[in-house]
């Protein structure tokens, strides 16, 4: 009541504030990532309708309180500027950004029961589904996602980051922002020119709007921050080949290749049940099993059969105990090449020791194992190790053992052959260290 600002227009309250402040027009359209000319225009009242965008902007820009915050909203709302700007109101556009579902989720029961049923009472709920390149991520998020749509009336956000994309570069996180804001109805003009008002602006439009937003193929933690929305009626699926830790009520999943049945069922929707009729059940669980239980390459290996009409499914699995990463090629899939991308983001010593262990180990192995081919510590082989580990070319099945996927230990070989490695050392840490020897003669294979 005795607010001294109450019932000043909007104009008004503006240049108060800002003179508070102690600001010019200038440095407050700065600071709020606003044209000078709007500041100008707003605080004259010659712009009808102030922008929810424009209002929050400022509103932080400025360090309004609360009260100071509804005077402004309120002051919109007075008969010289129509009610409709103020209010977040719903959007002009409902997003509906959800890619096609496969067309049959097979299997991951399991898994879809923890991405559609994490909850939080009091911050946004995430789920980051991370693991190697072609078990399922992106397929098992956006089914998720249809599953979830219903109860997101106010949207559903796909945003695809480009983590490992041969055509095209990680999206930066402020292009991702104005895209999303542009989904929404804020025009380009309005998107603010820094990151974190990009963000706030973001999480302002969706506060109070339930919307369900899939982050998918990002590379890392810095790309997917200023995408989370602040509030606990949005929900996120973030998926990504490289571990991730997201603040808020997180839950990590780490997705595995498929179960063989699952596996079998993947390869006969793919191939076509016709085209495996009368296929013994064990050649085509052997054909899965030599597709390393991959979906991206059970996919891959069922277009071979589909592409070749004399094959039958004896004759590709003759030709995947050949040489597999050659077979698991079509069109633009490629098992290799997806790879290739995991590979291509390490760093060089991390390459190499990709290279070298991949082709060098069969079996489990320990960091004791690892320091000696690799001709270094223990404690530097196990930094090496935890990057392969962060960016899931290998696994750790229990504490401190660590294995690789089968299509994994064939790609770091493929790859050691182009990239030629002296191996004098192993004879010589061997040497110096007998007690490994034999642990070492057990799972090494292929010495050039
Ligand atoms: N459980 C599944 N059921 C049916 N198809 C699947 C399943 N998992 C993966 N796929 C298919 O396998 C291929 C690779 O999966 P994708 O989700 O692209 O892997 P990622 O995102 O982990 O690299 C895609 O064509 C996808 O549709
Ligand atoms: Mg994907």
């Amino acid at each position: 009541m005795g607010d001294p600002d109450a019932g000043l227009s909007f104009g008004a309250l503006l240049r108060g504030w800002r003179k508070r402040a102690l600001l010019t027009q200038e440095q407050l359209a700065e600071r709020a990532g606003l044209n000078v000319r709007t500041v100008r225009r707003l605080e004259n009242d010659g712009l009808g309708q102030p922008r929810t965008a424009s209002i929050v902007l400022l509103a932080r820009a400025l360090a309004l309180d609360r009260g100071e915050r509804a005077l402004l909203a309120a002051a919109t709302r007075a008969p010289s500027a129509p009610a409709a700007a103020a209010a977040p109101g719903p959007p002009a556009t409902v997003p509906r950004q959800l890619p096609a579902d496969v067309a049959a989720l097979e299997g991951r029961g399991r898994e879809l029961a923890i991405v559609a049923g994490h909850r939080s009472a009091t911050t946004v709920p995430v789920v980051s589904i991370t693991g190697m390149a072609g078990t399922g991520k992106t397929a098992l998020a956006v089914h998720a996602a249809h599953r979830l749509a219903p109860q997101y009336p106010d949207g559903q956000l796909f945003v695809d980051l480009h983590g490992h994309d041969r055509a095209a570069a990680p999206v930066e996180p402020g292009a991702a922002l104005a895209r999303v804001l542009g989904a929404f109805g804020v025009p380009g003009e309005q998107v603010p020119a820094r990151l974190d008002d990009r963000a706030a602006l973001y999480r302002s439009v969706l506060a109070g709007r339930r919307v369900l937003i899939v982050l998918d193929d990002a590379t890392g933690e810095q790309q997917v921050q200023p995408l989370l929305p602040g509030c606990p009626d949005c929900r996120v699926i973030v998926t990504s080949r490289r571990g991730l830790v997201c603040p808020g009520d997180a839950r990590d999943l780490s997705l595995d290749v498929l179960p063989v049945a699952d596996a079998v069922a993947l390869f006969v929707r793919m191939a076509g049940r016709e085209r495996v009729a009368g296929t013994p059940p064990v050649v085509l669980a052997e054909t899965v099993r030599r597709c390393g239980l991959l979906p991206l390459a059970i996919r891959v290996a069922a277009a071979r059969l589909r592409a070749h009409p004399s094959w039958d499914v004896r004759h590709l699995l003759g030709r995947l105990a050949a040489d597999r990463l050659a077979e698991l090629r079509a069109g633009r899939h490629s098992v290799a090449a997806a790879l290739d991308l995991s590979y291509e983001r390490l760093p060089a010593d991390h390459r190499r020791a990709y290279r070298l262990l991949g082709s060098c180990v069969r079996a489990e192995f320990g960091l004791d194992v690892a320091a000696v081919l690799l001709d270094t510590t223990a404690a530097r082989a196990g930094g090496l190790l935890a990057r392969l580990l962060d960016a899931h070319l290998l696994q750790e099945p229990a504490p401190g053992r660590y294995r690789f996927h089968g299509l994994v230990r064939e790609h770091a070989t493929e790859l050691r052959r182009r990239t030629w490695v002296p191996l004098t050392w192993v004879a010589r840490s061997a040497e110096s260290n007998i007690a490994l020897f034999h642990d070492i003669a057990g799972i090494y294979s292929g010495v050039e």
